[in-house]
């Protein structure tokens, strides 16, 4: 056997662990997310059929959706660099779910050591099934279609001070909803505009699991918060406020409408087909000068509005002081929990946020 530890790379975790040995089910709600987690398993190798085709001159995420496409750069390609430009820019936003998965998967292997509860701790090791399913797939997925690439910076730094926190509730408010939030309302949007049937059923399988990780945050992180003091209270409150702003700052702000950081992986993926980065750059400055911006479809979820804020607000953990620093950092506090609530109460995380279409 050989262990691969020229590529693991590793972290050191200040986390409390525990033992339950009260055996009793005190949070009836978790109880249930637990029993259904069993009910909905599925098999990645049996329950997806992949033998679908994966064309990768096809655009796999529906061209129209892409404001990229807009751009003067992509426009003057040929169509066929064009269609090689869609297959890897889209290898490359899968290549975040897939390091987020990665990402997921541990976080709910450590929300397993370190809540105390035994409904708890049951539920979290469903979801550590769930997400290694969730791996699997992405990574079969990116294979068939051509390349993975790196992890954003952003995202690694997020998981990685979500996995080092000193509280389950960090790791609960940093995965289960900031970097979930996120997830899921890309996730809603590509299998809304992928022509990709063989991604579309993978989708529709990650989301039944996905509504469920967002709803334990809700349930059991909501219950803890309340009993907590005010300096506890403010701990976590601050945590959420760091975790939101990396994420903001990630994606050009919470409105997504302002600059993005700069990404080594992206700039990969634009030598791989062939693109200048500073021709892309530039082209980039060039839309955003003529008022271009990323405008939503209708009926595409956004992340923080609809899911990440109005979460966090439900649960607690934003603050009166903390507020202040959202004003701050031009971060609205978006409360309106409509779009979360009728994710939490479908069956497959996805049939009822279909009534978004109007909105
Ligand atoms: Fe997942
Ligand atoms: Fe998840």
């Amino acid at each position: 056997m050989s262990t691969n530890w020229e590529t693991a790379e590793a972290l050191k975790a200040p986390m409390e662990i525990c033992w339950q040995f009260d055996y009793e089910i005190g949070i009836e709600k978790l109880r249930n997310l637990y029993s259904k987690s069993k009910q909905r398993q599925w098999d990645a190798e049996v329950d997806i059929d992949w033998s679908q085709p994966v064309d990768p001159s096809k655009p796999i995420i529906d061209e129209g959706q892409f404001m990229f496409d807009r751009l003067s750069v992509i426009k003057k390609l040929s169509p066929s660099k064009r269609e090689e430009f869609t297959a890897h820019m889209s290898c490359h936003l899968l290549s975040q779910f897939l390091h987020g998965e990665q990402g997921a998967m541990m976080t709910a292997a450590a929300l397993t050591h370190a809540v105390p509860d035994y409904e708890g701790k049951l539920y979290a090791a469903t979801q550590t099934m769930d997400e290694a399913r969730h791996v699997e797939v992405y990574e079969r997925y990116i294979n068939k279609l051509a390349v993975i690439y790196p992890i954003s910076p952003w995202l690694k730094s997020l998981i990685d001070v979500t996995l080092q926190a000193d509280h389950w509730v960090k790791i609960a408010i940093g995965m289960n909803m900031v970097v979930e939030g996120l997830a899921l309302g890309a996730f809603h949007n590509m299998r809304r505009a992928t022509t990709c049937e063989l991604l579309r059923s993978i989708t529709n399988n990650v989301l039944q699991d996905e509504a469920r990780h967002v709803a334990f945050g809700n349930v059991y992180v909501g219950e803890t918060i309340k009993e907590m003091d005010d300096d506890e209270r403010e701990d976590i409150a601050g945590f959420a406020f760091e975790a939101v702003k990396l994420m903001s700052d990630s994606q050009g702000g919470a409105r997504g409408d302002g600059q993005r950081a700069p990404d080594p992986g992206f700039l990969q993926m634009l030598a791989t087909v062939g693109i200048e980065p500073k021709d892309f750059i530039a082209s980039l400055m060039e839309a955003g000068a003529s008022g271009l911006r990323a405008k939503m479809p209708p009926g595409q979820i956004h992340s923080f509005k609809d899911l990440m804020m109005p979460a966090l607000v439900r649960v607690g953990a934003i603050t009166d002081r903390t507020r202040e620093m959202y004003a701050e950092a031009e971060i609205p506090v978006w409360e309106d929990a409509s779009q979360l609530e009728a994710l939490e109460d479908s069956e497959t995380g996805v049939a009822d946020l279909d009534r978004a279409e109007a909105y």
